[in-house]
């Protein structure tokens, strides 16, 4: 990548919102399921990027809680597309270094992809390059009421008091509970919602809305939002000095 193209200030965790690969297949008179395969090639070329822009934590949403609304064949497909993914991309992900994580719940998911998520975990555990996230069956609500509930058992079960609960206490029970909160979250496809995305950890996050579909989406967008990123002046509810 051309030095011009990177950012001086870019973002150090990078959330994407993965929209349009049903459109992107409809406008090719092609299945759904079409436009998913597409869009599961473009996350290697994505990841490769956030390499040489010094982006070190990637997070994508796969899958949401809401998505299992869909067509049993659609549902189907993803889950069918996300165990070859795993299966296919373990050993280029663990040889460039990447660190894998999934994040949402599993008890939805079938036995066979849960264990082919806990081996990709736990095979790229030690890696210290980009540190990917992948959600799936993951909602924002539906993550924080499951955090709740943990916080209860510990509270119920006296290892936490009720007035030490503060804005510090409820993330170290979510999901992400290692990860830093993402600096810039991108939306593809022209939609301009955050649909049950990392809700709590958004809270001051930058905002991306492109028209692109994820399948077109490429590592040169990514980088002129990064570029992008760096202009801003994130001020977390305070004034310049
Ligand atoms: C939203 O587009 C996309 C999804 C619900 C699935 C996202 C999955 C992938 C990009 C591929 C798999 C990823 C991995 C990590 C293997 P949509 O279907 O809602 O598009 P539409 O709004 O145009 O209908």
């Amino acid at each position: 990548m051309p030095e011009e193209d990177r950012p001086k200030v870019g973002p150090r965790h990078v959330a994407i919102i993965m929209d349009g690969n049903g459109r992107w297949a409809q406008a090719r008179g092609r299945p759904r399921l079409f436009g998913h395969h597409a869009g599961a090639k473009r996350v290697r070329e994505v990841l490769e990027a956030c390499e040489d822009l010094g982006v070190e934590y990637l997070t994508i949403f796969a899958f949401s809680t809401e998505n299992w609304k869909r067509t049993q064949t659609e549902v189907a497909g993803l889950m069918s597309l996300f165990r070859r993914y795993i299966t296919q991309e373990t050993k280029a992900l663990n040889e460039k270094n990447v660190r894998v994580r999934f994040i949402g719940d599993r008890v939805r998911l079938d036995n066979k992809l849960v264990t082919l998520m806990d081996q990709l975990e736990t095979l790229t555990g030690d890696n210290d390059g980009v540190q990917l996230t992948i959600a799936i069956n993951y909602g924002g609500r539906d993550e924080v009421a499951r955090a709740t509930r943990r916080l209860a058992e510990d509270v119920a079960a006296g290892k936490l008091n009720p007035v030490d609960v503060d804005e510090e206490t409820l993330p170290r029970y979510l999901d992400t509970r290692v990860l830093p909160d993402p600096d810039l979250v991108i939306r593809t496809s022209g939609e301009a919602r955050i649909s049950n995305f990392l809700l709590w950890q958004s809270a001051y996050s930058e905002y991306e809305f492109i028209d692109t579909l994820w399948p077109d989406f490429t590592a040169e967008e990514l980088a002129r939002l990064c570029k992008g990123y760096g202009a801003r002046d994130r001020r977390y509810g305070t004034v310049k000095a």
